[in-house]
């Protein structure tokens, strides 16, 4: 415990649980001794919420929420506001390391398990964190209203009139009009700037309360909490604060320096981050000759566009699309492996895992690209081979031959 007045920390702990909060949460919660860089992203994830929510604070100050303001609002706040295209750039960067952060980590659950027991609610939580921030990016980008923020928001919110018998109905109420409008800029604004950010500073701190509940995970897969000495502390955990905070702190100085050269080299990172065709105004009369979301989505736009239309409805690529993000919450039930850490599974795990990467890496990438048939036919292979990657577990986990957990941490 930091030595400050103790007169001052006792008059507050009568009163407030201070000392007990710091000691369960920090001095004395026990991290497993081995997290590895893997281990960075969630700290990393909080540390980009952060940056979004008091970046985000200061471009509201400016910014200006109406169809026919908006755009200028942004040019104002990049050439005029002081430190204004700094604000931008943080926020705007800010937006795709999210999604760098948030797929690492997921991916590190997937590599080391941490979707299985005890942790499902933890991972269950996780991805209503990851559905939360997708809709908070897709609002926050019609706000520079700007010509792929106007038709980026018109395509998305069709695909929801492709719905049968409430379709129609379902895309008026969420546009609030028959057409993308200053009324729909108006709700995404207050759902962009207040609802979405207010829960997902909400759902972060369930997600924190679940694991400390259960306790980290980590790159064996086996739990510390299993071996513990006299005092009842596990063998192979060390206390979060000092040790794993300052670990953290390392990768957050590491991470910043990647965030601020993306900042000042290359904010628009050659259309990725920021595309072109955002920097010219929103024009309903004009549809851009090629519309792709961000590359956040992209893999999940490709498996859209994989699926053919049936009877001119866009309706099975839509569930397709649907299906392949929501199926990640079936993991903890689809997985029947014997161990938790790709370090102990067999060759048909990794395999398949593997092959999980490949396809959502190519499905992003075909999802960037105008659709050929070419690119459809590699987009209908790479969907079937993501969607084997769950719907086969079951069966792969179960025949996989694993190696013998060890009891004890092993480095
Ligand atoms: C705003 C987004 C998120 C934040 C701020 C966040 C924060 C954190 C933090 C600080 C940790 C502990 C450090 C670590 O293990 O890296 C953690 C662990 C974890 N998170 Fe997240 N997270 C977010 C999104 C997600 C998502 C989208 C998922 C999965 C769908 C997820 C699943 C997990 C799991 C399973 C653990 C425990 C991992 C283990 O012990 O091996 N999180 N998260």
């Amino acid at each position: 415990m930091i030595k400050l007045p103790g007169k001052l920390i006792g008059w507050i702990d009568e009163r407030f649980p201070l000392v007990s909060t710091w000691k369960t949460h920090l001095s004395e919660y026990y991290a497993p001794k081995n997290f590895n860089f893997w281990y960075f992203f969630g700290g990393l994830a909080l540390l980009v919420l952060v940056i979004q929510i008091l970046s985000g604070i200061f471009l509201t100050m400016n910014y200006k929420p109406d169809a026919q303001l908006a755009f200028a609002s942004v040019e104002y706040i990049m050439r005029d506001v002081q430190w204004g295209w700094i604000l931008r750039y943080v926020h705007s960067t800010g937006a795709s390391m999210f999604f760098v952060v948030v797929y690492l980590h997921m991916f590190r659950g997937l590599m080391y398990g941490s979707y299985r027991k005890p942790r499902e609610l933890l991972w269950i939580i996780g991805m209503i964190l990851y559905l939360a921030l997708m809709a908070e990016a897709f609002m926050g980008y019609l706000l520079p209203w700007g010509q792929m923020s106007f038709w980026g928001a018109q395509v998305i919110v069709n695909l929801f009139s492709s719905v049968p018998y409430i379709g129609h109905d379902l895309a008026i109420m969420i546009r609030g009009d028959f057409v993308v409008s200053d009324t729909t800029l108006n709700r995404f604004f207050a759902l962009h700037v207040i609802a979405v950010p207010l829960m997902l500073v909400g759902i972060v701190f369930l997600h924190i309360v679940a694991l400390h509940a259960v306790g980290s995970n980590n790159p064996d897969g086996i739990e510390i909490k299993k071996n513990k000495d006299a005092n009842g502390k596990p063998l192979d955990g060390i206390p979060f604060f000092p040790y794993m905070v300052a670990k953290d702190a390392v990768a957050a100085v590491l991470f910043l320096m990647v965030f601020t050269a993306v900042i000042f080299f290359s904010p628009e990172i050659g259309g990725y981050f920021l595309e072109d065709n955002n920097f010219v105004p929103a024009n309903p009369m004009k549809t851009p000759e090629h519309i792709a979301p961000v590359w956040y989505f992209t893999p999940y736009y490709a498996i859209l566009r994989a699926v053919p239309p049936l009877f001119g409805s866009q309706f099975p690529g839509v569930v397709a699309m649907g299906v392949a993000t929501l199926i990640f919450f079936l993991l903890p039930w689809l997985d029947r492996g014997r161990v938790k850490s790709i370090r102990y599974r067999g060759p048909i795990y990794k395999a398949f895992l593997a092959s999980f990467v490949v396809s959502f890496i190519g499905l992003g990438w075909l999802g960037m690209l105008p659709s050929t048939p070419t690119y459809t036919v590699l987009s209908r292979i790479l969907s079937v081979v993501y969607f084997a990657f769950f719907l086969l577990m079951p069966w792969y986990t179960r025949i996989d031959k694993c190696k013998p957990e060890p009891d004890r941490l092993t480095s």
